[in-house]
């Protein structure tokens, strides 16, 4: 059997055959599809890019339906129980998992590049007191490109990695001076000799002790939500990522565009809004009214659905579990106890079975987040810095794939037919 389509335009009544690969067809295939020779030829209309494969990617793999998520072909199960937030950014980065001397020196490079410039650190104080922490983070990353021109030169591999080091390296600096800022709290500069979430802990929390000592469990839990939180192909963010560095913009841009898209609360913004409906709902009694309210269409029950899970998220899965452990630490954060009534209720639901909608990554995590004492207004931030390995990785993929073009797609147009100009006092 070939592997192509055969169309035929009842337009014209004429026959075409489409080479079909990996799945696909070639979207500008479509285009010999024409009334006539000064036709445009068929375009496919895909608002939301719902059925659009916009690159070909190594990096992630994703079956909704299943509920499967894989990095470089490791199972999210087994890297949340066996790696760490480096060892993984450095798997997505360059495809293979570190050996002992590779790792030793990667981290080496991430911790060496910690330390945010003095007129960053100027930039940020320019910040009102109450700015949200994640306008705060993009302003502030977008701002890195106008430090590191040296990034422009993306035809260099080596200068290219050396932008990767940097981002994931500042990422946590830039996110934590944000926190520092809403307080009025002295910056804390980094501690190379910690770990890399417990030199982020660090510059959050350390007051006056000499040295910052992380709590060995909260450190290990948000290692893992820093490596479920890594990397999820084409999202919105990372879409914005390798949109906007088609164009050759440098990382830094690029980036601060990403997070500008994951800042949304239809997408990671989302973990902040799940907080805020939780402390809305305020008691498990509440929850049946308020599921009546969300099916009535008055608002979405937020950490909910996904659009490409049609299952349980696997995050929300590990997420769930490493609540309990952090909870033996914190004490157990009552919230916990309306989401998973929330959860329980809307799984039993016909509006949520039939629309296939369950837990996403959003829903149980910033129940962690408050009882580690993040602010509310910081979750958004505490996805957007291990999510930066992500957009980095498929940044670095986009521009080494000879497929790669300025990304630009097609509109159908809607507007008026030509026109003659009318003069002010005639109209
Ligand atoms: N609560 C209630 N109803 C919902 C929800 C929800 N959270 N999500 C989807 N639906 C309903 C829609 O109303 C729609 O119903 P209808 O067919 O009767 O009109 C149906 O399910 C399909 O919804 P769409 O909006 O078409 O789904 P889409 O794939 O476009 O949206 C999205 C996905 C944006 C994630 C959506 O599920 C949502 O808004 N969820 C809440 C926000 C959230 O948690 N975002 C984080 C996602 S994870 C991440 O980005 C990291």
């Amino acid at each position: 059997m070939p592997d192509t389509l055969t169309v035929i335009d009842n337009r014209t009544t004429k026959q075409y055959e489409l080479e079909i690969s990996s799945g696909s067809i070639r979207a500008s295939d479509l285009r010999q599809i024409k009334l006539s020779e000064d036709d445009f030829g068929l375009m496919s209309y895909d608002p939301a890019f719902s059925n659009t494969a916009s690159c070909t990617s190594a990096i992630t793999y994703l079956d909704g339906e299943k509920g499967i998520l894989r990095y470089r072909g490791y199972p999210i199960e087994q890297l949340a129980e066996r790696s760490t937030f480096l060892e993984v950014a450095y798997l997505l980065l360059y495809g293979e998992l570190p050996t002992k001397v590779q790792l030793t020196s990667w981290t080496h490079n991430i911790m060496h590049h910690t330390m945010l410039h003095e007129n960053a650190k100027k930039f940020m104080e320019g910040f009102h007191y109450d700015a949200h922490p994640m306008g705060m983070f993009v302003s502030t990353i977008g701002a890195l490109s106008t430090f590191y021109r040296d990034a422009k030169n993306l035809q260099d591999r080596e200068t290219r990695m050396l932008q990767a080091f940097r981002l994931i390296a500042k990422t946590p600096t830039v996110a934590s001076y944000a926190y520092r800022n809403s307080l009025g709290l002295p910056y804390v500069y980094p501690d190379n000799t910690l770990s890399y979430i417990g030199n982020f802990l660090n510059m959050m929390y350390r007051m006056a002790e000499p040295k910052y000592q992380p709590d060995p469990i909260l450190e290990r839990a948000l290692d893992v939500l820093f490596i479920l939180h890594a990397d999820h192909e084409q999202n919105c963010s990372t879409n914005a990522m390798r949109n906007i560095g088609s164009s050759n913009a440098d990382p830094y841009v690029s980036c601060a565009g990403a997070a500008a898209a994951l800042y949304g609360p239809l997408h990671g913004g989302a973990n902040e809004s799940v907080l805020r409906m939780l402390n809305e709902i305020e008691s498990i009694n509440k929850v049946p009214d308020y599921v009546k309210r969300v099916k009535k269409g008055e608002m979405r029950l937020m950490g909910f659905g996904h659009r490409v899970y049609k299952n349980y998220d696997p995050r929300a899965k590990i997420i769930k579990e490493t609540a309990h452990q952090v909870f033996e630490t914190t004490g157990k954060n009552p919230l916990i106890d309306i989401a998973l009534e929330l959860e329980r209720i809307a799984l039993e639901d016909d509006y949520f079975v039939d629309r296939k909608l369950y837990p996403n990554v959003d829903f149980y995590s910033g129940i962690i987040y408050e009882a580690m004492e993040f602010p509310t207004d910081i979750f958004t931030v505490l996805f957007a810095i291990p999510r930066t390995a992500g957009w980095i990785a498929q940044w670095l993929e986009m521009i080494e794939d000879e497929d790669t073009r300025i990304a630009r797609p097609r509109q159908i147009y809607t507007g008026a037919e030509e026109r003659d100009f009318v003069p002010l006092e005639e109209r």
